[in-house]
């Protein structure tokens, strides 16, 4: 297998990469007054601007002639298609499929799976307007006001952020809560204020077998069944959505309250499946079909677009050019608009568990840096908090800024201070400010010459720090598809080129494994000998301080 450090591109892109770090983003902005232009990409419902990179044309051409040699766009049409592109679980690639809306015929082991999507969907909708019309009632015959889902990660993370990111959208007939973590203080949490006889359980898990999942489950059936005194009580308030079917049913599911997903959904890309159907009782099935719309504009313009017009292409290669090329080691995910509070959160799951790998689909380890890690939060609170960093630390993080041209909530006077913050910051973060400008500044100001030697050095920003901005018309149910889907194949591109299998997450396995051993031995109160030192005297502390008042 040909390394991608033997391709003639990647070794171009080697050489460029010690020339640009010389060069200053400032400048090539005052040589160029067509920098914008040549660096944007303008969506139907958004604009990407990438022009505040550390690239020219050359770069970005020799970025897009890695993306050929890598055959990024056979890859693509694999994945579309249904090749078993997850090669490391044999499995095909189609969340895609989920929001194929027009409808085309996908076969997949000779059986089309656009006629399973539509069944599910029409499943789903369904039960969204029994439970949303009050027709679904509880054991006592209630309607539901409350649901519940319990799942973590891809079966948490993608519900979650999108209905944070929709709340203006819901007509408050449902309220829609999240448990994810096993610390039982999150769901005694959320229950503590609900009437067992108005709330409906989701409990959402691809596998059914994952821990932390099952055990709220258990919690939450105990809870239903203290208050309704009637095992039978379970089938009108639990539903499940998984891959396993046999597990649901074993723990108890009513088998008319399953509903399906597949092995081709990977968790992280599933909230296209049923999986988000909290997003649906939340919103209305409609709006969840909007949701499905706008992905799948995205997939339209990732399949059809070609490479140097193509946003998730051109957002994989600047990832690949900033962290594995100019040496970044994290990235920052800055909205600024407080609908996407959650999107670094669910990004962090969406490109860290895909990307987060250091062997090649062969099992050869890389000899270059893969993604970076991702951090980030609200813009404007980062602005007070860690913006600090980006401005004058010694490591450079490149960063997505996300915004919005309409708010979902128009409060008068605050958009335009909160836009001119988006503006401002990217700008500062290019250009900088150099110690001569500090000092004149400084000087205008009337400081004296000591103090303006003084404070000079620290006022420096060296700027040349670069972004991406991604400008929303308005968040909506179809531009927050639009968006997420934009992530996904960015995710899907850099995996490509980084010769990673994006589709597989073995690196959760070990600490699951370990933390099962570990568990019974916390029950038991036998701790293996074999420990390390420092995991058995902690697990030693623990037990002895459990038993201790303090
Ligand atoms: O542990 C990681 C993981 O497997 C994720 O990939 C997945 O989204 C999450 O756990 C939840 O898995 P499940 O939906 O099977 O409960």
């Amino acid at each position: 297998m040909t390394m991608r450090t033997s391709l003639n591109s990647w070794q171009a892109l080697e050489r460029h990469a010690q020339k640009m770090k010389q060069q200053h983003m400032s400048e090539l902005f005052s040589l160029d007054k067509e920098r914008f232009n040549k660096f944007s990409i303008k969506l139907p419902t958004m604009l990407l601007d990438y022009s505040k990179n550390l690239v020219t044309s050359d770069t970005m051409h020799k970025l897009i002639a890695l993306a050929k040699e890598c055959d990024i766009e056979s890859w693509r049409d694999k994945m579309f298609t249904g090749e078993r592109i997850n090669k490391t679980e044999d499995r095909a690639v189609l969340h895609t499929a989920l929001r194929n809306r027009k409808l085309s015929p996908l076969l997949l082991d000779g059986e089309n799976i656009t006629d399973y999507v539509e069944l599910a969907l029409a499943k789903m909708k369904a039960f969204t307007e029994q439970v949303r019309h009050g027709q679904w009632k509880g054991y006592s015959g209630k309607r539901i006001t409350d649901v519940v889902n319990i799942g973590v990660g891809g079966s948490n993370l993608g519900p979650q952020m999108v209905t944070e990111a929709l709340k203006q959208y819901s007509d408050d007939s449902i309220t829609v809560h999240y448990v994810s973590n096993v610390d039982g203080t999150q769901i005694a949490n959320v229950l503590r204020p609900l009437d067992p006889e108005k709330v409906l359980f989701i409990v959402s898990s691809k596998t059914f077998t994952t821990t932390e999942t099952m055990t709220n489950a258990k919690t939450a059936v105990k809870w239903l069944v203290s208050s309704s005194f009637d095992e039978k009580a379970v089938s009108k308030h639990f539903v499940a959505v998984s891959a396993n079917k046999e597990n649901a049913i074993n723990f108890g599911i009513d088998p008319d309250n399953i509903f399906d997903m597949w092995d081709w959904v990977g968790g992280r890309f599933s909230l296209w499946s049923a999986i988000g159907l909290p997003i649906a009782l939340d919103l209305g099935f409609d709006k969840f079909i909007e949701l499905l719309e706008g992905a799948h504009e995205i997939d339209e313009h990732f399949s059809q677009a070609p490479l140097e017009a193509n946003a998730p292409v051109i957002l994989a290669l600047l990832s690949v050019w900033n962290c594995t090329f100019l040496g970044a080691k994290s990235q920052a995910i800055l909205p600024y608009d407080q609908s996407l509070h959650m999107l670094c959160a669910y990004m962090q799951q969406a490109e860290m568990e895909s990307n987060g790998k250091s062997v090649t689909w062969e099992g050869i380890e890389v000899d270059y840096p893969t993604v970076p890690s991702i951090w980030g939060g609200v813009g404007i609170n980062g602005q007070h908090a860690f913006y600090q960093y980006l401005h004058q630390s010694n490591n450079v993080v490149p960063a997505d800024f996300i915004g919005s041209v309409e708010s979902v909530t128009p409060v008068k006077g605050h958009h335009e201070t909160l836009m001119a913050n988006f503006f401002a910051q990217t700008q500062a973060l290019m250009n900088g400010v150099d110690e001569q400008q500090v000092r004149e500044d400084l000087k205008a100001k009337g400081r004296m010459a000591d103090y303006v030697d003084k404070v000079a050095p620290h006022k420096v920003h060296k700027g040349n720090r670069p972004t991406n901005t991604i400008l929303i018309k308005r968040i909506s149910p179809s531009t927050i598809g639009s968006l997420i889907a934009l992530y996904e194949h960015k995710i899907f591109a850099q995996g490509i080129i980084l010769q990673i299998c994006s589709f597989d997450q073995w690196g959760v396995e070990l600490g699951k494994g370990l933390a099962n051993k570990i568990e019974a031995e916390l029950r038991t109160g036998v701790v293996n000998p074999a420990h390390d030192s420092s995991t058995k005297e902690l697990i030693h502390y623990f037990q002895t301080m459990k038993s201790t008042t303090v």
